[in-house]
């Protein structure tokens, strides 16, 4: 079991790994197109690599195979053992996947909406095959069925790709991916905070607290 966090961010990153409970980074260029506009990619990776520790995602922007494996090469030589290649599902993603794992180099197929894709991306030899929660709840269709049959059919046969459960929102989402039987859950700096946050836990610390306090005044 392992936790992600899904951020591009060196500051928040370097932050919430102090808390000693996350082992890896996914990015995708929304976030990066969001957090940074400006940003030289490869400054900002490098950054995250600096602050983090365990794999890091950094996802494909081209569309043809050629390029999405060129691509891939200028981003693995950041750091080989630590990058990981986020490549799109479709038909050439597949393609670009088996010419990677040919490679030896960590891949992570995403945008996965459905346990027929993932079943394909991991008899490819993927190392991660990222669903989407709430991209697939947005569609109206309820995720927990799609991430519980792909972990039973990859257990079933012997299948060595981690599940890992993107897109997250809520709290909630994680708890049903973990009970889902995901393996890695990627979660924003905003909902990790929130896993954190319990109004009955802050209420119960203060009153601790409080309570020594008004002790050492009264002695
Ligand atoms: C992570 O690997 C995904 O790219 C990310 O969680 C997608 O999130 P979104 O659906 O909120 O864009």
């Amino acid at each position: 079991m392992a936790l992600f966090i899904d951020s591009s961010d060196p500051k928040e990153i370097k932050d919430l790994f102090a808390w000693g409970v996350l082992s890896g980074v996914t990015t995708n260029p929304l976030i990066i197109a969001r957090e940074a506009p400006d940003a030289d990619l490869g400054e900002r990776i490098r950054e995250v690599l600096s602050v983090s520790t365990g794999d890091v995602s950094v996802e494909l922007t081209t569309e043809t195979e050629n390029e999405m494996f060129e691509e891939s090469l200028v981003y693995h030589a950041w750091d080989t053992q630590r990058i990981t290649i986020k490549v799109p599902f479709s038909e050439t993603g597949l393609r670009v996947l088996h010419r990677l794992v040919k490679r030896g180099i960590k891949t992570n197929v995403t945008c996965l909406m459905a346990m027929n894709q993932a079943y394909l991306a991991a008899l490819a030899g993927a190392t991660y095959v990222s669903i989407f929660s709430g991209r697939v709840r947005d569609m109206g269709y309820d995720v927990r069925p799609v991430i519980a049959a792909t972990r039973a059919v990859l257990d079933r046969e012997g299948l060595r790709s981690l599940i890992i459960v993107g897109s997250v929102r809520h709290v909630m989402d994680v708890n049903e991916a973990l009970e889902a039987g995901a393996h890695v859950p990627t979660v924003t700096p905003q909902v990790i905070r929130k896993m954190v946050w319990n109004p009955r836990t802050i209420e119960t610390i203060a009153e601790f607290n409080n309570a020594w306090r008004g002790r050492s005044k009264t002695r």
